[in-house]
C-alpha cells in the first residue's frame, strides 16, 4: 500500500489547501506505514507545501533557462503587483509566491505555475495580466501565452509540414 503515499498526499493537500501533521498521521495509520515515511515522501516532493499557501499559488520557475528568457522579469511583475515576496502570502490569503526548480517545459521558458496549470513563454507584462485576470475572477487561458502552436517552434512547424495535423 505505500504506493498509495502520493495520492493520499495530493488528495489531502487539495483538501485542506495544504499537507498537515494530522493529514500525515492519518495517512500513515491508512497506509500501515511509520508517519516519518509518510514526511519523507512530503518533503522530498515540492508539489507538497508542507504550510499554508494562497488560493492561488504561483510558481515561478527560476533554474537556467528560464533565467536566461527573462524569468528575472517574471518574478519582478508578481512580487510588484502582488506585494510580497518569494515564499510569502496575501494578506487576504488568496495569493501565494514560490520559486519553482525545473519542470521539464524549458522550450516555453519561462513559465509559470498557477496551481495545477501551467503559463509558458510568459514575460512580466503579459504575467501582469494574468494576475490582473485572477484577480478579477477570471481563469485566463493556460499555456502558451504567444502564438505558438503548444512547444512547436516559434516560427511554425518545421518538419512534417505537408501533414494535417501540422497545419492546425
Ligand atoms: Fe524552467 Fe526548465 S528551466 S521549465
Amino acid at each position: 500500500q505505500a504506493s498509495a503515499v502520493i495520492p493520499l498526499l495530493d488528495l489531502a493537500q487539495r483538501q485542506e489547501g495544504w499537507v498537515t501533521r494530522p493529514a500525515i498521521e492519518e495517512i500513515a495509520v491508512i497506509l500501515d506505514m511509520a508517519p516519518m515515511r509518510v514526511l519523507e515522501v512530503a518533503t522530498f516532493y515540492t508539489m507538497f507545501n508542507l504550510a499554508p499557501v494562497g488560493k492561488t499559488h504561483v510558481q515561478i520557475c527560476t533554474s537556467l533557462p528560464c533565467w536566461l528568457r527573462g524569468s528575472n522579469d517574471v518574478v519582478r511583475a508578481c512580487k510588484e503587483k502582488l506585494g510580497i515576496g518569494m515564499g510569502e502570502t496575501t494578506s487576504d490569503g488568496k495569493f501565494s509566491l514560490a520559486e519553482l526548480e525545473c519542470s521539464g517545459a524549458c522550450v516555453n521558458a519561462p513559465i509559470v505555475q498557477i496551481n495545477d496549470d501551467m503559463y509558458e513563454d510568459l514575460t512580466g507584462g503579459r504575467m501582469v495580466e494574468i494576475l490582473d485576470a485572477l484577480q478579477a475572477g477570471d481563469v485566463p487561458p493556460h499555456g502558451p501565452q504567444i502564438k505558438r502552436q503548444t512547444s512547436a517552434p516559434m516560427g511554425g512547424p518545421t518538419t512534417l509540414t505537408d501533414l494535417d495535423f501540422a497545419k492546425s
